[in-house]
C-alpha cells in the first residue's frame, strides 16, 4: 500500500497543529486554570509544555517519521511484540477520549445552531449558565448534536486525513487565530476586566498542591495530542526530507499561543461579568456569549466563532479517530470506510453515557465523579501521562541510536542537544512523570 504523505512542510504542520489546537485549548484550558487559581497553573503549563511536552512531540513524530506506520505497527516494526502494548493503549485511549470529547463536539454544534437562530446574544451570567445547564442536562438534545459531530468526523476520516485535514487546518486555523486577536481587544476593555486578568497572569504559589501539578502536567500532554499515537500518526505521513524537531516546535509554540489567547478572552470575561471562575466545563460556553453580546456585530462574530470552534474540535477529533482507523486498516486489513464508520459508530455510543451523566445519570457516580468526569480524569491525569512514560522509555533505551540518526539527519542543530534529549527521555521524564503521578494518588 502506497501511503499518501502530506503536501508541504506546512500542511504538515498546520494539521498537526490542528490536532492540537481544539476543544483542549479552547474550552477545557480557561476553566482547568481558573479551577486551579491561575497564575501559577499558568506557569506550570507552559513549563511542562516546552519540556516534557516538546521533547515527546519530538519522539513521537520521529517514531511516525521513522516507519512510516502508525502506533501498533510502529511499536512492532521497532521494537518487537511487547512493546505493542504501547500501541494499544494508545487505541483504548483514543476511544476513552473520543467518548466525552464528541459530546463536548456536540455542544459546540448546538452553540452554533443557537448562534445562528441569535438567542445567545445576551450578557446576564444567570441566564447564561441557565442556556448551558439546560443543554447538557436534557436527555435527548445533546445526543443528536453529538450523533451529527461524530458524523462529520467519520466523513474526514473516512475522506481520508491529508486531503481534508490539510485542506481545512490551513485555511481555518489562520482565520481562528485572527479572530481570537479581536476578541482578545474585546474581552480585555471590557470594564472590570483587569480583575480577571490578574488571576491569570499573576501566579499565587502559595496554593499550589499535588493536583495543581498533576493537572498542568496531564492538560499539557492533552492539548498536545500527546501519549496515544496521535502525533506518532500524523507524523508517518511526513515525507523523509522533513525536519521533525523544526515542526514540533511550531506545534508546541502555536498550541500554546492558542491557549493563552483563550484565556485572555474568557478569564478577563469572568471577571467583567461576574461569573463564578469555578464554573467548570461550561466556562466557556457561558463567557463567550457574553462578550459578543457586548460588541459591533456580535451576532456575525458568535456566528464565526462557533463556526470555527466546531471545525477546531473537529479537525482534533479527526486525529483520535484517525489512530484508531488507521488500526482498523493496517492491523485488521478494514477498508477505510468501513473501518472509520464501525468505529464512529462505537464511539458514539460509548458517549452516550458520558453525556447522560450531565442530567438523568447524574446520581452516578465513582470517587465522587460522574462518567464524563472519570472519562476525563482517567485519560488526562493517567493515560495520556503513562503512554508518555513508555514512549520515552521506548525511545531513550530500545531505538535510541535510529531516532538519534534520523533527528540529525535533518537537523544539524540536533548534535548540540542530542545528550541531553537522551538522558531526558531515559530517565529524567520517565521518573519525574511518574512521581507526579503518584503523587496524586
Ligand atoms: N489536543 C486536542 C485538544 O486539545 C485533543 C486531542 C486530539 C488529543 N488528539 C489527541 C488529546 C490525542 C490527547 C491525545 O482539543
Amino acid at each position: 500500500m502506497t501511503r499518501s504523505l502530506w503536501n508541504s512542510r506546512w500542511g504538515f504542520i498546520l494539521a498537526a497543529a490542528g490536532s492540537a489546537v481544539g476543544l483542549g485549548a479552547i474550552w477545557k484550558f480557561p476553566y482547568v486554570t481558573a479551577h486551579n487559581g491561575g497564575g501559577a497553573f499558568l506557569i506550570l503549563y507552559i513549563g511542562f509544555v516546552f519540556t516534557f511536552g516538546l521533547a515527546m512531540m519530538m519522539a513521537e513524530m520521529s517514531l511516525g517519521h521513522a516507519t512510516h506506520k502508525s502506533a501498533v505497527g510502529a511499536f512492532r516494526t521497532l521494537g518487537g511484540r511487547t512493546w505493542t502494548v504501547v500501541g494499544y493503549g494508545g487505541i483504548l485511549t483514543a476511544f476513552i477520549i473520543m467518548s466525552f470529547y464528541c459530546v463536548v463536539g456536540g455542544w459546540t454544534v448546538a452553540y452554533l445552531v443557537k448562534a445562528l437562530g441569535g438567542d445567545i446574544l445576551v450578557s446576564d451570567p444567570t441566564r447564561l449558565e441557565q442556556i448551558f445547564n439546560d443543554l447538557i442536562s436534557h436527555p435527548v438534545e445533546p445526543l443528536v448534536y453529538h450523533a451529527l459531530f461524530m458524523a462529520l468526523t467519520a466523513g474526514v476520516v473516512m475522506a481520508g486525513v491529508q486531503s481534508g485535514v490539510e485542506r481545512l487546518s490551513k485555511f481555518l486555523m489562520p482565520t481562528l487565530f485572527a479572530l481570537m486577536l479581536i476578541l482578545i481587544g474585546r474581552s480585555l476593555t471590557l470594564p472590570g476586566a483587569t480583575e480577571g486578568l490578574v488571576t491569570f497572569l499573576v501566579p499565587d504559589f502559595a496554593h499550589v498542591t499535588a493536583v495543581t501539578v498533576i493537572s498542568a502536567l496531564g492538560l499539557s500532554f492533552f492539548t498536545l495530542s500527546l501519549g496515544m499515537g496521535a502525533m506518532l500518526a500524523y507524523g508517518s505521513y511526513v515525507p523523509r526530507s522533513m525536519s521533525v524537531p523544526n515542526s514540533a516546535i511550531w506545534v508546541v509554540g502555536l498550541t500554546t499561543v492558542a491557549c493563552i489567547m483563550s484565556g485572555l478572552i474568557v478569564l478577563p470575561a469572568v471577571s467583567a461579568f461576574g461569573f463564578e471562575p469555578r464554573l467548570g466545563p461550561g466556562l466557556t460556553f457561558m463567557t463567550m456569549p457574553a462578550i459578543f453580546a457586548q460588541m459591533v456585530g456580535g451576532y456575525g462574530f458568535a456566528v464565526l466563532f462557533f463556526f470555527l470552534l466546531v471545525v477546531a474540535a473537529l479537525t482534533s477529533a479527526v486525529s483520535l479517530m484517525e489512530v484508531v482507523t488507521a488500526f482498523g486498516v493496517e492491523e485488521l486489513g478494514l477498508q477505510r470506510r468501513s473501518a472509520g464508520l464501525l468505529m464512529a459508530f462505537f464511539m458514539f455510543a460509548t458517549g452516550i453515557p458520558a453525556s447522560l451523566s450531565l442530567g438523568i445519570w447524574r446520581e452516578y457516580t465513582l470517587f465522587g465523579l460522574n462518567i464524563f468526569e472519570l472519562l476525563d480524569y482517567s485519560t488526562e491525569k493517567i493515560l495520556l501521562p503513562l503512554g508518555c512514560v513508555l514512549t520515552a522509555l521506548f525511545v531513550g533505551w530500545r531505538v535510541w541510536k535510529l531516532i538519534a540518526h534520523q533527528l540529525l539527519e535533518n537537523d544539524s542543530h540536533a548534535r548540540f542537544w542530542l545528550p541531553a534529549a537522551r538522558i531526558s527521555y531515559r530517565i529524567i521524564i520517565p521518573v519525574l512523570i511518574l512521581w507526579v503521578l503518584l503523587a496524586n494518588l
